[in-house]
């Protein structure tokens, strides 16, 4: 129990009196890797954010020309992409990358435009096999590396050499099974990019894992405000009060690790410190079960351990791995990192979601909100094959999605739910109508201030 005085705390010092998650993580009794028990806090200001970063065509064409164009960003999963040939066309605003295994461990990435004309050599967010890449208009052709093949009237371009006429490279990387592109050809390396991840991601190699679900949806608010809508626990209370006494909120841990990375960790099992007055086990249990019965809870025993021990049993046999060594945080709790600008990577097991959140097109109120649940390949290498993508039409409920969770379908449209009154409201600030700005909580909200603090940056560039 964190016993504060209010008076003498300095502003960011606050914590929810409520047992702290790492005191909950090592009250389990398991062994974890030091990076999940790690605490890392900076208090970063309390100035509101101005509403005017979510409508502003200015704002968001700065964004178009300063952010994207350099910050490194995941264009699909390798697994989409497995054989030469395969390409997967990554959109972000007006720019277009087109994707592609040239050999059997090398990616490339291109410009998708065509040097004549400049039509794009495959359609915006398609995915596909191809022996080279042919021009729909009129034919001009490249080799899967980017290099001329066949221009059909040769004669009348006596212009055009084959080292000119190569297609532009954009940067690629690979890390945890993604493939990263970067527009930038000076960028840095990824690895740089990443900070923290390769290093707390050792113990949970998002390379082995396949995708089971990827469900895509177009959402009506700011790219920003729908990320920021996932950056949190703060909101539990008033959107998902379903979850109570099943999870902890206010005294979920955050961290912030550099510039571009930040986690929440946010315990499963435990309930709310806002509930008054204590939760039985048995009512936890019989929650977390929904309201299936048939396990008990030994003497001294918790409804955390008794499932996590379910699980692990139950998820290693379902998934072909052995989770014999898995505490019950790094099974079951929300731990999810945010890599700047757009993507949000869960470790667990239980919960193993990717989010990635792109402007629609040039629209400044609307967002492509991509969720993919990893699961893990099985120990005898055969991953099933990955899930094709999931659209859901505007409006559309995240139950209607094949292989979703359904509890956690119900979570995304209490989330997404939320967005568009958001974003209305923030338009109406920005014509003059009421407070300009949001005023964010010092610690709960922190990741937000630190990712608008990192935007700042590279807008002022
Ligand atoms: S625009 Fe591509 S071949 Fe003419
Ligand atoms: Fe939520």
């Amino acid at each position: 129990m964190n016993v504060q005085n209010p008076e003498k705390l300095k502003p960011g010092e606050a914590r929810c009196p409520g047992p702290s998650t790492r005191d909950l993580i090592l009250r389990d009794g398991w062994e974890v890797p030091a990076e999940l028990v790690t605490e890392s806090y900076e208090f970063l200001g309390d100035e509101d954010i101005p509403y005017e970063r979510y409508t502003s065509k200015d704002f968001f064409d700065l964004e178009m020309r300063k952010l994207w164009p350099k910050a490194w960003q995941w264009a699909c999963r390798e697994e989409v992409i497995p054989e030469v040939g395969d390409y997967n066309v990554y959109d972000i605003g007006p720019y277009s990358i087109l994707v592609t295994r040239v050999a059997p461990d090398e990616i490339k990435a291109f410009v998708n435009s065509c040097l004549h004309r400049g039509t794009q050599l495959r359609p915006s967010a398609s995915t596909g096999s191809v022996e080279h890449f042919r021009c729909p208009f009129h034919g001009w052709t490249w080799n899967l590396d980017g290099s001329l093949k066949e221009i059909p009237c040769r004669w009348d371009f006596p212009k055009v050499t084959d080292e000119e006429f190569r297609l532009p490279e954009v940067k690629v990387a690979r890390w945890g099974g993604f493939v990263w592109i970067n527009m930038d050809e000076n960028a840095g390396p990824l690895e740089e990019w990443l900070e923290v991840l390769p290093k707390h991601f050792a113990n949970w190699p998002l390379e082995n894992r396949y995708t089971a679900v990827h469900v895509q949806k177009v959402l009506p608010a700011n790219w920003k405000a729908t990320q920021e809508a996932f950056a949190e626990a703060y909101h539990v209370l008033e959107t998902h009060s379903q979850a109570l006494y099943t999870a902890s909120d206010a005294n979920a841990q955050y961290d912030v690790f550099g510039e571009r990375t930040s986690r929440f960790i946010h315990t499963v099992g435990i309930p709310s410190p806002h509930l008054e007055g204590p939760v039985s086990e048995e009512e936890i249990l019989s929650r977390m079960r929904g309201g299936q019965g048939g396990m008990d809870i030994p003497e001294g025993g918790t409804a955390r351990s008794v499932v996590a021990d379910h699980l692990r049993s139950a998820l290693s046999e379902a998934y072909g791995i052995d989770l014999t060594q898995t505490s019950p945080s790094e099974l079951m709790d929300s731990i999810q990192y945010h890599l700047f600008p757009n993507t949000y990577l869960h470790s667990g097991v239980v919960l193993p979601l990717i989010y990635r959140f792109r402007p629609n097109g040039m629209d400044v109120n609307s967002t492509i909100f991509d969720i993919l649940v990893l699961r893990p390949i099985p120990e005898n290498g055969e991953a099933p094959e990955a899930a094709e993508t999931h659209y859901l039409k505007p409006g559309e409920s995240y139950t209607t999605t094949p292989g979703l969770d359904a509890g956690l379908a119900v979570v995304y449209d209490q989330d997404t739910g939320n967005l568009e009154m958001q974003q209305r409201a923030f338009q109406g600030a920005s014509y003059g109508l009421g407070k300009q700005g949001e005023t964010l909580g010092n610690y709960q909200e922190i990741r937000i201030r630190r990712m608008h603090k990192t935007l700042e940056k590279f807008l002022n560039a």
